[in-house]
């Protein structure tokens, strides 16, 4: 199967099992869709298929270790010296800790649409994404099952959304400590993360793999 027709065929796989999660929030793959066609093209799409999930769950691994290790460092910075604290602790150990497990090929990284360090700017994308999650939040599903994912340039992209839990909400919330929030914006001036509630998305998880070089 020549380059193109292999990407046309993934793509369309994409766009099969993302039409079909967006009434789900579990992402499944139709078994129909393997059965058409010829034998030879259902097995290309099981192996399409196998690779999609192994990404899925390398993805996830490195968001679980991700998030695990932010907040063992936030909540250690509350332990040791309070909120203002664990504000300075997260402007230093949130990107490094992103740039760490960013190895391999692979980059890890967190967005919002009202975002408090402006590195953190969502692109198109994610924007995109972003808004789609929003809507599926609003008609009734929770902030912990939305994700999607993509192909783009070749390399593998996924999205996780955040919930808003009650110890965020601290620093992201409605009615932020005056001290603490001027602490906040002396650090980011152009903080735009706050007023959330509990269970709200916050942001998202960004994980993109290395260039999957056989897609040929
Ligand atoms: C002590 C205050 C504090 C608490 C508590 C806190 N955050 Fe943050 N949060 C920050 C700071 C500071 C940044 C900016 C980090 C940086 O410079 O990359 C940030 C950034 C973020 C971002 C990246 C997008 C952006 O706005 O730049 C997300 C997503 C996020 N926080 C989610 C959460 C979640 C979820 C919780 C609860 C589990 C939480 N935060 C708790 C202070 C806090």
């Amino acid at each position: 199967m020549n380059k193109t027709k292999h990407i046309f065929c993934v793509a369309l796989l994409f766009s099969v099992s993302q039409a079909i999660s967006a009434n789900s929030p579990q992402q499944t793959f139709p078994e129909t869709l393997s059965k058409q066609g010829s034998p030879v093209e259902a097995l290309e799409f099981h192996a399409e298929d196998m690779q999609y999930k192994q990404l899925e769950a390398q993805a996830k691994q490195r968001i679980k270790l991700f998030s695990t290790k932010l907040k063992s460092a936030l909540v250690g910075a509350i332990q040791e010296d309070g909120f203002k604290h664990a504000v300075s602790v997260c402007k230093d150990q949130a990107p490094a800790i992103a740039q760490e497990l960013s190895n391999d090929g692979w980059t890890i990284s967190r967005t919002s649409m009202k975002v408090r360090n402006a590195e953190n700017a969502a692109n198109d994308w994610e924007q995109t994404m972003l808004e789609k999650f929003e809507q599926r939040y609003k008609a009734g599903e929770l902030a912990s099952n939305l994700h999607t994912s993509t192909l783009e340039n070749e390399s593998y992209k996924y999205m996780q959304a955040i919930p808003t839990g009650e110890l965020c909400l601290a620093c992201h919330g409605k009615s932020v400590d005056p001290s603490l929030l001027q602490h906040i914006q002396t650090n980011y001036p152009s903080d735009k993360a706050t007023g959330f509630t509990l269970k709200d998305i916050r942001g998202a998880f960004v994980v993109t793999s290395p260039v999957l070089k056989n897609l040929d």
